[in-house]
């Protein structure tokens, strides 16, 4: 394979442009041209690439989000708009695509694949939703700033008997807040995958209070039915039940935007190098991941519209943790 083209796609994750990188530096080490896509598929429609030396990604690792820019693209979803990405591919020779991103950018992957056109997707998103990877780049980051939220609010929350709400980002999945909650001590975490109602989260604040804890911490996973703003609503019109005074904090994008975490950028690093050696071997429709610290590649057939689901004996061990 002589040329080949990277994007980045969906929500930024810290460790992109680690991965971006390394899949161009690896494709330089195997004798390939790698051309940087902007701003994700919308760049492939509106032709918007350019070869990228091993000094154009320099420096750039430490940094949070993707230097080459990320889009929605509504053009991308019709045939049309994807038969004129292939075409301005084409038009430069390049022979497969390498996408960095989620569950919804894996989409167009395989809608590229179906196509024809070789596509091998690299597993990012800070959701770790996606099946064929135990981690996704970003998520480790996105846990840590979490987690630095948490810590400071215990502080305040303890200094003033109180009880705080963090909702943390996640999609439908409540990876991040159970991996935040247990990392932080919480008291209670709501998540997707274990639903709990506004009067179990008050009773086990109730329970938290009544043995002499002077904070409640409740992390919250934006994608529960019950997500912080269900459970303030609960709380204001009944402010007596849990014996603290409440506040809430959403963290949203601040969780995207830190510098990767030294995890994320070997991650990405690996996933880079694992992309190209994917290519090289003759993967067309496929996804890199890791699984038992093994670099490893799944049909992304397997992978698209799939959600990996979490390990909820971690569900267990975060609510004994909080006896
Ligand atoms: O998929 C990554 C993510 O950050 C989710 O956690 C969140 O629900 C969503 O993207 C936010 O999307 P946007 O940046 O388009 O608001």
């Amino acid at each position: 394979m002589k040329r080949a083209a990277v994007l980045t796609s969906g929500g930024d994750a810290p460790g992109m442009n680690a991965a971006i990188r390394a899949v161009v530096r690896s494709g330089i080490d195997a004798g390939m041209e790698v051309f940087g896509v902007h701003d994700g598929y919308a760049g492939l429609i509106g032709n918007n690439m350019v070869s990228l030396a091993r000094r154009d990604v320099g420096n750039i690792m430490q940094l949070g989000g993707t230097f080459l820019g990320s889009a929605r693209c509504p053009e991308f979803i019709t045939l049309e708009g994807r038969q004129k990405a292939i075409s301005n591919l084409e038009a430069y020779g390049i022979e497969a695509l390498v996408v960095i991103g989620g569950n919804g950018s894996q989409a167009g992957s395989l809608d590229l694949a179906v196509m024809g056109f070789p596509v091998v997707g690299i597993a990012s998103t800070i959701d770790n939703d996606l099946e064929g990877s135990d981690v996704t780049i970003g998520v480790d980051t996105a846990i840590n700033v979490a987690l630095e939220a948490i810590d400071r609010l215990k502080i305040t929350a303890a200094s003033h008997k109180r009880a705080f709400l963090v909702e943390v980002m996640g999609r439908k999945c409540g990876y991040v807040a159970l991996m935040a909650g247990i990392a932080g001590g919480a008291e209670i975490v709501v998540i997707p995958e274990h639903e709990s109602t506004p009067e179990q989260v008050a009773q086990q604040l109730r329970a938290a209070y009544d043995r002499g804890k002077n904070h409640g911490l409740v992390v919250v996973a934006e994608g529960a039915v019950n997500n912080a703003h269900k459970l303030i609503e609960h709380f204001e019109a009944d402010p007596s039940t849990t014996g603290f005074s409440l506040r809430a904090t959403i963290l949203g994008h601040v969780q995207r935007g830190a510098s990767p975490s030294a995890s994320d950028r070997m991650l990405a690093t690996r996933l880079g190098e694992g992309a190209v050696k994917a290519l090289l071997d003759g993967k067309t429709a496929d996804l890199v991941g890791i699984r038992n610290n093994q670099i490893v590649t799944t049909p992304l057939q397997d992978v698209v519209g799939k959600q990996k689901p979490i390990d909820l004996r971690l569900f267990e061990l975060a609510q004994i943790m909080a006896q």
